[in-house]
């Protein structure tokens, strides 16, 4: 589209305004709603049962080791980040245990990232650069995949994956779809507690995905924001991309340390390629190098600190884990509760979904006009595709939610 630009005293009074982001856009709705009882189901990010932000306490402990060594400096990261928050990052994926966490054979090519959405800016201009194949993605996926691959110039076609009828994973069809996409193409997995849908496959069913994935050539590539958040154990939330590992795939994997550390605003996070050498991984480092020049020169330290020392520190290890365990039994508890207030009330339809999904989030089935009157009817913030964040449920306010989505039902 060609612009006309304006006269020399108004050069911008052709930009048009964009749309809010559907999801940050949500926070900005609710901080300036002055309704006693809103609720903000919208964004993905834990609350404690008062509905705050919480900070994990083992990052508040780590914070204040950092605070008080003053060996640490603030000079600039290497453009990869952090080394040791680099390898803890692996252990996080791969295991503690795993050869490939310490990398001494060198075949994976780690780079600290501007959280999980910078990993994914990064990818996308690297495949763009590098592997001019398709991209294929979940329908539904996170409402910011399509956006940044398209940033990035990469063609994105989707696979089935949800099945309204079940409100679960419609395997069968995600099978066939992955089986007819374009060899070479590359695949993008969520790790664990699918985002929007919280439907994930089962063991068996990631056999049955490798086996098609490895059939078709196509090249794996897992997001990864939420292992840990969905049963607080690593191991089982990772199982799917641990049985890749195994299977001796070369895949890469965006990786988030927002949810479950809680480090959000801290940009923490990284980008992973499983090689299948080192020098195979040695030349695709320098090139993502070269990427995160041009975007932003070098990662930030603070949060990569914290999850450093957590994660290479036994102690500090284990007590996140608790905290982690903590925090997915609040989530697992207004899960049930919500399903029982809506049943309790008679909302009309099968409510089950709500506790078989998983993770952070539900997919409730609100149709888009649904949605929209929860928000600005009742003032309870969600998105538009019919998503809750589970965290923002609390005792408090889980009945008044329910009769909210009681009355969306019967009468929008
Ligand atoms: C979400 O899906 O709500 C989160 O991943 C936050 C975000 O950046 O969209």
């Amino acid at each position: 589209m060609v612009h006309r630009l304006g006269a020399i005293n108004d050069q911008f009074a052709h930009i048009p305004m964009a749309p809010a982001d559907p999801i940050l856009g949500l926070s900005l709705g609710y901080k300036n709603d002055k309704f006693a009882k809103k609720v903000n189901l919208g964004i993905g990010a834990y609350r404690d049962n008062e509905g705050k932000p919480y900070v994990f306490p083992v990052v508040k402990a780590a914070e204040a080791k950092i605070v008080a060594d003053a060996t640490l400096d603030k000079e600039y990261s290497p453009i990869d980040g952090l080394a040791d928050f680099n390898k803890g990052a692996r252990g996080v994926l791969f295991g503690f245990d795993h050869a490939d966490c310490a990398n001494e054979s060198g075949r994976v090519a780690s780079a600290q990232t501007l959280s999980g959405t910078g990993a994914l800016r990064v990818l996308g201009e690297f495949l763009h650069k590098f592997r001019k194949t398709p991209i294929y993605m979940s329908k539904p996926t996170w409402g910011n995949h399509a956006g940044i691959f398209a940033a990035c110039g990469l063609l994105t076609h989707e696979y089935r994956y949800f099945d309204p009828k079940t409100k679960g994973l419609d395997f069968a069809g995600m099978i066939e779809d992955l089986a007819n996409a374009q060899p070479g193409s590359v695949v993008l997995l969520h790790t664990c507690a699918h985002n929007p849908t919280g439907a994930d496959p089962t063991p068996d069913q990631w056999h049955q995905i490798a086996e098609v994935v490895k059939k078709n050539q196509l090249y794996p590539f897992f997001d990864t924001a939420y292992q840990g958040f969905v049963s607080g154990d690593l191991d089982k939330d990772g199982y799917g991309l641990r049985y890749f590992l195994n299977q001796g795939f070369q895949m890469v994997i965006a990786q988030s340390f927002a949810k479950i550390m809680g480090l959000y605003g801290e940009r923490t996070g990284a980008l992973h390629f499983v090689c299948n050498n080192k020098q195979d991984a040695a030349r695709i480092l320098s090139q993502v190098k070269v990427i995160v020049r041009v975007n932003y020169s070098s990662p930030p330290k603070h949060g990569a600190r914290i999850a450093a020392m957590i994660l290479n520190d036994t102690g500090m290890r284990a007590q996140w884990f608790k905290e982690l365990i903590a925090v997915t039994d609040r989530i697992n508890e207004m899960r049930l509760a919500l399903r029982s207030a809506v049943e309790k009330i008679q909302t009309p339809g099968d409510w089950s979904h709500i506790t078989t999904q998983i993770g952070m989030f539900s997919f409730t089935g609100l149709t888009l006009k649904q949605s929209v009157a929860m928000v600005e009817k009742h003032h309870v913030y969600m998105t538009k595709n019919g998503r809750i964040s589970i965290c923002g449920l609390t005792t408090a306010n889980v009945d008044y939610v329910a009769e909210c989505m009681k009355d969306v039902v019967m009468n929008h």
